[in-house]
């Protein structure tokens, strides 16, 4: 038995969304997604010891068993859902972009926009000479929390050379020893776009031989990730940075196919890539070859969002072909949104995707992408980090129906 600081007991749960059937380290896929079986009914509660979920059970068998602790929570008949898994961040950058939503309106493509000084090169500038960045960091941290976010993926990229991709890497690995939560997961972007004053090539062959070799000596980046794009890096480029990333012990991210078909996506699956995010444009080859190596699509519905775009992923089409697919903010200088329930809102009031599939998501799904086994999380099930939210409503498809507010009581970490 646990002593009784450790034990925390949480009952009269509404719906409780937990995810929970066959392999947790596995995404869902299909209808299973949204199976009326990942939902335990109203009623229940949760046993917690040494922040690890021991028991799932009806409210007074838990009372029964345990009486009242000090400890007790009574959630009132609220539902409760996995804290959110933010699976593709930009958190660190300063400097502000704001001004481009007029270029973009006035027509300026992505690409017009960053040939005229904008873009991902103004915000590396900015980035380089900011002596703040430990502080614009721990206030994004605080905000991607307060909407419900317990662990996100950050990538480096605004740096672009190789002290202040290093430097970028540095301030996550500071940001997560001031605090334990949210989790931070590293990723090295170097290959996010070429920097003013050198050639493509030359600088491919600067990341292979000093960048990437001083990141993975500085040991604080677990993933690598190259914005494969016509007009950035090449197939080639792509391929040959990720597999030196991958000797080096790094698992793949990757930005594939988000204004064209440029074959990103076939390339993340002979990789092994463990995901490929926007993948607006691929081919339909690519998406089974994708799901056929384990490999998942990373929808980031924000980006054609603040973009004006029509050119929304197929999400509808993946669930129907259970290929796996996650969802995720893209936090970037284009799109400032931390809210994982925005992403939510996007994609089930725009796409009429099913709200607990879209939860299924950015939870467990988002999980099975992180490179941490050795945490059961984005689920509610014994064995499972007690990472969860508390949410107003009693049902849980409330989640992502608030657009603008927040539908979260409580963020519950219990350590
Ligand atoms: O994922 N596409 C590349 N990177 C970001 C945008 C970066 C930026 O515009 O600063 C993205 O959308
Ligand atoms: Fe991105």
């Amino acid at each position: 038995m646990a002593p009784v600081d450790d034990l925390h007991i949480f009952v009269n749960a509404g719906a409780m969304a937990h995810f929970s059937s066959g392999d947790l380290t596995s995404p869902l896929v299909g209808l299973d997604m949204s199976s009326s079986e990942q939902i335990h009914p109203p009623g229940n509660g949760l046993v917690i010891e040494s922040g690890i979920i021991r028991k799932i059970a009806q409210s007074e068998e838990i009372l029964a068993e345990y009486g009242t602790p000090s400890n007790l929570y009574d959630l009132e008949g609220r539902a409760i859902i996995p804290g959110f898994i933010d699976a593709h961040t930009h958190l660190l950058w300063d400097g502000d972009r704001s001004n481009e939503i007029r270029m973009r309106q006035q027509g300026m493509s992505y690409a017009e926009i960053a040939e005229a000084g904008g873009g991902i090169r103004h915000t590396v500038s900015q980035t380089r000479s900011s002596q703040n960045l430990h502080g614009i960091g721990v206030e994004r941290r605080d905000i991607s929390m307060a909407h419900g976010t317990t662990a996100l993926e950050v990538k480096s990229g605004y740096g672009l050379d190789t002290e202040s991709e290093l430097r970028l890497l540095q301030v996550y690995d500071e940001m997560q020893s001031d605090r334990a939560y949210p989790q931070l997961y590293p990723t090295w972007m170097g290959a996010h776009d070429i920097p003013h004053g050198i050639k493509r090539k030359s600088y491919v062959e600067q990341i292979l031989s000093e960048q990437l070799p001083a990141v993975l000596d500085q040991g604080i980046a677990t993933s690598a990730d190259v914005f494969c794009e016509p007009g950035w890096f090449t197939i080639e480029d792509t391929e040959e940075i990720c597999k030196a990333a991958s000797k080096g012990g790094l698992s793949i991210r990757l930005h594939v196919d988000e204004f064209t078909n440029g074959g990103g996506l076939e390339l993340a699956a002979e990789l092994g890539a463990v995901t490929a995010d926007h993948a607006i444009h691929s081919s339909d080859d690519a998406r089974a070859a994708a799901a056929e190596a384990g490999t998942l699509q990373g929808f980031l519905p924000g980006t054609p969002y603040v973009m004006g775009s029509d050119a929304w992923p197929p999400i509808q089409q993946c669930i129907d072909e259970e290929w796996p697919w996650t969802l995720a903010t893209d936090f970037n200088p284009n799109c400032q949104s931390l809210s994982i329930p925005m992403a939510g809102s996007l994609v089930t009031h725009r796409l009429k995707i099913d709200p607990i599939a879209s939860l299924a998501a950015v939870t467990r799904n988002a999980a099975c992408g992180l490179n941490n086994r050795n945490r059961l999380q984005g689920v509610i099930a014994v064995g499972a980090q007690a990472n969860f939210i508390e949410l107003k409503s009693s049902l849980v498809e409330s989640w992502c129906q608030s657009p603008g507010h927040s539908p979260i009581e409580n963020t519950w970490i219990i350590e």
